[in-house]
Parts: structure tokens; C-alpha cells; sequence
């Protein structure tokens, strides 16, 4: 008898996810004889036994669909809210996997399903992930899917709203997601030929990128166009970041940890507003016009592109041959060109983010893109 495979999608969902779902199905059934059983809405589908019938019919038609066609959700198994209270239901979670006799479960998500992925792991399951995330800051792959859709959604945006800036004589900011990584906004920056990206890796002086404006129009250039990470910090942000940090990791107590945890919490909840800020700031020192776009979720919805579509076929089908030889514990991972599985230990907890001295940064500076640092 054939192998029985669940497979689950968790956290933020992205373009490519139906694509990867289609891939290592096709391959777990046609190739290897598998049964899949879908659970829908992350880990959340394997405490309360919510599944699909992965047959070849659900499996057909969706590479080029967005979202997830088993849902999503940001639940941990270890800390799940269950009626009011936050629950271990890792017991639960184990228990479903034994009822259903299943060999392995597929785990496609982000740095956080990276995680979970490795507690069920230790907690007896076979698991196997996929990396997925618009962010691209999953360690120890050079690609995610879904991020190269969301880079030329947001490339898209800039190209239009350039138009725009230079009718107005405007400055506008356009905020990128990518959470505590600044891939997407240098990658989007850089193909849409932003005159200012500002990314966490890089904490910022708004008076250098005030002076980077006031530059260009010197040379007869009366727009600008910034695009700024969800993430990115100012200089005095980035301190404050640093003691919380040191305060929570230095902590003596699990109390004094808390604390500190929930302060670094707090901090980061106000950030969320940080590009009206900058706008405004920026309004004020330049004494111009200025605008801000905020592109939000639509940087994850939608069909997949091609090349995210190629990766998760790639990664998808690759998931399927590791359950077939038995090898768990890993995710699947673009190395180098190759699809390597790499042990969950090396990849959870850990964040792929941008070398401040990535090439990329120093091409861009190049052609006269500022970072918001002095040159
Ligand atoms: O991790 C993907 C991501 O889109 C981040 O870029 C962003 O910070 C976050 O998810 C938004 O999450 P939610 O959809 O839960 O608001």
C-alpha cells in the first residue's frame, strides 16, 4: 500500500502555494502511489479534523490560482487559541496524525511553519516543509515562492505611481511588505528605479534622505520616489529595537522576559505606522508636496508568476521524492540553483535578511539609489 501524506499550508498565504499543492501531489500520486489528505486552515485543520480529499480532480487547475485552496491561519500548535484560552494542542495534533495513519505531513509556510514544523517533528511526526513567503527571509534557501510575484506586483505599482510624481512635481512614498527583511523593497526598488529604498538592514537618518531630495532637484529633478520596507528603521528606531532586545535576552526572571517581550511587542505595533510618519517628516524638511502608498495585501494576492510558479513545481515535486525516500525533518530549499533538503534544526529561528553589503545594495548605490545613510 502507498504512503498517506497530509499536507497543510500556514500563516500568510502567497502566490505559488496552489502551484506547490499541485506539484507535490501530482508527484506523491502519479509517481509514488500516495494517498494526500488536505487539512484546511494550517495547523488548526489537524486539531479539529478538518480535511479535503486531495484527489487528482481537486489538484487539477490551480497552478495558476492565488491563495491556498486549503486556507490558511497564523495558529501555532503549541499555543493555539481554543475557546478563550491559549492551549498546547500538540497532543491533539499528534493524535490526529495516528488516527489517520498518515506517514508524513507537509508543512508549506514561512519562517514561523518552519518552526511549528520543527516542534511536531521533535514531537514524534514525520514532517517536511516548503518554504514560502513574499518576504523571502526563510533561511538557508535563496528563493521563496511567492516572492518574485510580489517583487513585480510592487514594481508594477512604482512604475505608475512614477507617472503620477512626476506630473505633480510630488515626492511619494510607497511602503513595501517584508516584515523584518528588506528583500522586497530593494528588489522592487531597484527594478523600478527608486531614488531612496529604505530597508531594516539599513537603519535610516530621514535628514540624509531629506538632503538625497533636495539634491536631485538641484539637478532640475522635482520628484522623488521613495520606497521604504514595512520594516524599515530610522537610527534612533534601530537603538531602541537594540536595547529591547538585549533587555528581553538578557532577562534573569521568565517575568522580567515577559515584560520586556511585551514591550518589544508594543514598539512594534506603533511601527506599523511609521511611512505616514516619514512622509509627513519628509513633507516638512524638503517643503514639498508629498504622498504615501501603502500597497498592503495586494502584494499577495493573485496568480502566481512564472518563475514562482517553475520554483514551486520544482520544490513541490522534489517534497514528494524526500517523502518517498523516507527522509524527514527537512525542508526542501533552492540552493545554488538546486533543490537540497536541509535539515528543520538549521532553518527555524533563523531570518534570511539583507547583507547590508549585498551586491544588490551596492549596484543601486551605483546608480544613485540612497540607502538614508550620509555617502
Ligand atoms: O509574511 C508575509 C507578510 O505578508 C508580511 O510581509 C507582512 O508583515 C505580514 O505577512 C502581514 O500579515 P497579515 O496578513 O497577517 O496581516
Amino acid at each position: 500500500m502507498g504512503m498517506h501524506v497530509g499536507l497543510l499550508t500556514s500563516g500568510g498565504d502567497c502566490p505559488g502555494l496552489n502551484a506547490a499543492l499541485r506539484a507535490v501531489g501530482r508527484a506523491a500520486q502519479d509517481k509514488f502511489g500516495m494517498r494526500l489528505t488536505g487539512f484546511r486552515n494550517g495547523f488548526r485543520g489537524l486539531v479539529q479534523d478538518q480535511t479535503v480529499e486531495l484527489d487528482s480532480k481537486q489538484l487539477s487547475g490551480i497552478l495558476t490560482l492565488g491563495g491556498t485552496i486549503l486556507g490558511t491561519s497564523r495558529d501555532k500548535p503549541h499555543r493555539m487559541p481554543m475557546g478563550g484560552r491559549i492551549l498546547d494542542m500538540t497532543p491533539a495534533i499528534v493524535e490526529t496524525f495516528r488516527r489517520h495513519k498518515l506517514d508524513a505531513l507537509v508543512c508549506l509556510g514561512g519562517g514561523g511553519t518552519q518552526k511549528n514544523a520543527l516542534r511536531l517533528q521533535r514531537a514524534g511526526l514525520n514532517v517536511v516543509t516548503l518554504p514560502k513567503t513574499i518576504d523571502n527571509d526563510i533561511a538557508c534557501t535563496d528563493r521563496s515562492f511567492g516572492f518574485d510575484t510580489a517583487v513585480g506586483i510592487a514594481t508594477e505599482a512604482i512604475d505608475r505611481l512614477h507617472s503620477t510624481a512626476t506630473s505633480h512635481n510630488r515626492i511619494i512614498v510607497i511602503e513595501v511588505m517584508g516584515h523584518r527583511a528588506g528583500w522586497l523593497a530593494l528588489e522592487a526598488g531597484v527594478a523600478g528605479g527608486a531614488d531612496v529604498i529604505l530597508i531594516p538592514e539599513i537603519p535610516y537618518d530621514v535628514a540624509a534622505v531629506a538632503k538625497a531630495i533636495q539634491s536631485r532637484t538641484r539637478q532640475g529633478k522635482l520628484f522623488s520616489i521613495i520606497v521604504v520596507a514595512e520594516g524599515a528603521l530610522s537610527k534612533d528606531d534601530a537603538t531602541k529595537v537594540e536595547d529591547l532586545v538585549r533587555e528581553r535576552d538578557s532577562a534573569k526572571t521568565k517575568e522580567a522576559q515577559a515584560k520586556a517581550s511585551a514591550r518589544l511587542k508594543r514598539f512594534h505595533d506603533k511601527h506599523v505606522d511609521n511611512a505616514i510618519g516619514l512622509t509627513r517628516q519628509l513633507e516638512e524638511l524638503v517643503g514639498q508636496e508629498s504622498r504615501l502608498t501603502i500597497l498592503g495585501h495586494l502584494q499577495r494576492g493573485g496568480t502566481p508568476s512564472a518563475a514562482d510558479r517553475v520554483l514551486a513545481t520544482r520544490l513541490g515535486t522534489a517534497c514528494a521524492e524526500c517523502v518517498a525516500a523516507g527522509r524527514f525533518g527537512v525542508m526542501l530549499a533552492l540552493q545554488r540553483g538546486d533543490i537540497v533538503p536541509v535539515p528543520l534544526e538549521e532553518v527555524a529561528g533563523h531570518k534570511n535578511l539583507v547583507p547590508p553589503d549585498h551586491p544588490l545594495v551596492r549596484a543601486a548605490e551605483i546608480v544613485g539609489t540612497c540607502f538614508g545613510v550620509a555617502p
